[in-house]
């Protein structure tokens, strides 16, 4: 892909185009904490592919920018008529690589486009996951992702009543699609997010 390595396409412009679109703060977090995650999955399949240093990086990035741009456009076009369409289209048209662009489509599981690579697969498996890990944090007193564990997100699970609005199925089909067990999944978006604490205000 022509556009990957570039800086114009890289975390920071990606972190601009969210907070030029996006004044929720809520929104921004969910976009950074997804990214957090993605991009950890980024680096793990680097390290499968035997990849080192600067290829590691690079090879996450458009992962990281996934992340970040996946519900850009949903604070000014939250229909399923627009989102997540508006944003790609103008992402393509900046000329944002094509993979990252799937992988956005692939998220909104009404777009037509099915979540087929690995980058696809991770947007989707760390999107619903990540909201419920802050949801998880937030029930705590500290409200801290510091002190949440996998074991008390697997309880919380099944708990119905818990964050209702995130949908289990979605959980448990992305670790699926990652073709990694569910507790590892929670694991490493756990780490992911524990990561970027500060940023994420949990
Ligand atoms: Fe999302």
């Amino acid at each position: 892909m022509d556009s990957m390595g570039d800086a114009k396409y890289g975390r920071e412009a990606a972190q601009a185009l969210l907070l030029e679109w996006t004044q929720g703060e809520s929104l921004r977090k969910h976009g950074l904490a997804v990214a957090a995650c993605t991009e950890a999955y980024g680096r793990l399949e680097a390290l499968r592919q035997g990849l080192s240093g600067d290829a590691v990086d690079a090879f996450a990035e458009p992962y990281c920018c996934a992340g970040l741009l996946h519900d850009m456009d949903y604070e000014r076009h939250p229909s399923l008529e627009e989102h997540p369409f508006v944003g790609v289209k103008y992402l393509r048209e900046a000329g944002w690589p094509e993979e990252m662009l799937h992988a956005i489509l692939a998220h909104a599981d009404y777009s037509g486009v099915l979540p087929e690579t690995h980058l696809d697969k991770a947007l989707f498996a760390c999107d619903e996951l990540s909201g419920f890990l802050t949801a998880c944090a937030l029930v705590k007193p500290s409200k801290a992702i510091a002190d949440v564990e996998v074991a008390g997100v697997k309880k919380k699970m099944k708990d119905k009543a818990f964050a209702r609005a995130v949908k289990r199925e979605d959980m448990t089909r992305g670790a699926e699609l990652l073709g990694v067990p569910l507790e590892e999944h929670i694991g490493i978006c756990l780490l992911a997010m524990q990561g970027r604490a500060e940023e994420l205000g949990l």
